[in-house]
């Protein structure tokens, strides 16, 4: 290129920069503050067939009991077979029948094509993924042991990709389909104690912004993604915490979380903080200095203390 080529194609490129942020993103601001008070439409959930991974427990659990009462076809799955059961019990208790429970090992890629055939055949094509399934082991990343380290990541991230690998393209050839991935509060910022759990929540939110992206790309795209960001959820992964100010943090309890989340799917929202406050914390840790965030963690600590030192009855199973 001749440096005269080269000099248009810089101030092109400066022009359309100054248009886009002068003019582009102000309007896109403006739309999104009309949107406020312009009412959406949900999604209907008749005739869905969601999939909860970890359906045995906590967050799970309740989606599956959410979806259940708004009318979905609910498939459940958690590896452990017992607490999966009483789940499937559970609902049907309520009076909710649409609910087929199955065994799985997110971890373990075979079993979960296995798996997932056995549901397209029974129960039909899912169109609603729920990856929700992990663990949370938590103390200092020199306490963390290579199996322990393995554990996080195969289930956390790869269990992720195996489902996704499993479900994805019938949504994509249907072109009708939604995953919600569970990241964490420490998907977005860094806690102590938590290293490789951390990592493995970077890794979803990496995985689920790409795979938004990807799919934006295909014209008149109707699979979405929602990542969820959840602040400490009252499910018993976490043994112990310490907040210098507990009545500012309030410790989310799984039937609101999975309230949340079923809003955020039917809405089509990309990203779900919780509680909706931090996400100011959130935010502006990515402008501030240094030693301001600093100052900040350190004098309003939620902190999850380490796992280690625990009563061996109060000990983390996973
Ligand atoms: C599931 O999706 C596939 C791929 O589009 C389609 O061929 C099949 O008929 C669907 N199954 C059901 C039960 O709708
Ligand atoms: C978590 O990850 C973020 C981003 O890489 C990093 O800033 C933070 O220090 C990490 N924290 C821990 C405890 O690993
Ligand atoms: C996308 O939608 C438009 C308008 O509804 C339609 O004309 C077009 O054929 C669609 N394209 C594809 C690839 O489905």
């Amino acid at each position: 290129m001749s440096s005269f080529e080269e000099i248009i194609q810089t101030l092109k490129g400066v022009l359309h920069l100054i248009f886009a942020h002068f003019i582009i993103v102000p309007y896109y601001f403006f739309e999104s503050f009309i949107n406020l008070f312009v009412k959406k439409v949900p999604k209907s959930i008749r005739g869905e067939v969601v999939l909860i991974t970890g359906a045995g427990h906590g967050i799970g659990k309740m989606l599956a009991k959410k979806y259940a009462i708004e009318g979905a076809t609910v498939v459940c799955w958690d590896v452990n077979e017992e607490f999966n059961k009483a789940t499937v019990e559970y609902l049907n208790k309520l009076g909710y029948n649409n609910v087929h429970g199955y065994k799985v090992d997110v971890t373990n890629r075979e079993n979960v094509m296995e798996a997932a055939k056995n549901v397209k055949r029974n129960v039909g094509n899912v169109t609603i993924l729920i990856n929700n399934a992990g663990i949370m082991p938590h103390h200092s990343f020199l306490d963390h042991t290579e199996q322990e380290i393995r554990k996080i990541i195969d289930i956390n991230v790869f269990g992720h990709f195996w489902t996704l690998q499993a479900f994805l393209p019938e949504m994509r050839r249907n072109n009708h389909g939604h995953v919600v991935c569970l990241s964490s509060m420490a998907g977005l910022v860094g806690a102590n104690n938590l290293v490789p759990y951390n990592a493995s929540k970077f890794a979803v939110r990496g995985l689920m912004e790409g795979l938004h992206e990807e799919f934006r790309q295909y014209p008149n795209n109707s699979v979405y993604f929602t990542t969820v960001y959840p602040f400490f959820v009252d499910t018993g992964l976490c043994k112990a915490a310490y907040f210098t100010y507990p009545a500012l943090f309030k410790v989310l309890q799984p039937e609101y979380v999975a309230e949340k989340i079923y809003e955020a799917q039917i809405y089509n929202c990309r990203n779900l903080v919780l509680p909706p406050s931090m996400s100011v914390i959130v935010n502006s840790k990515m402008i501030f200095p240094d030693k301001a965030n600093n100052y900040i963690t350190e004098n309003f600590k939620c902190e999850i203390l380490s796992d280690l030192n625990l009563p061996n009855d109060k000990r983390l199973e996973n």
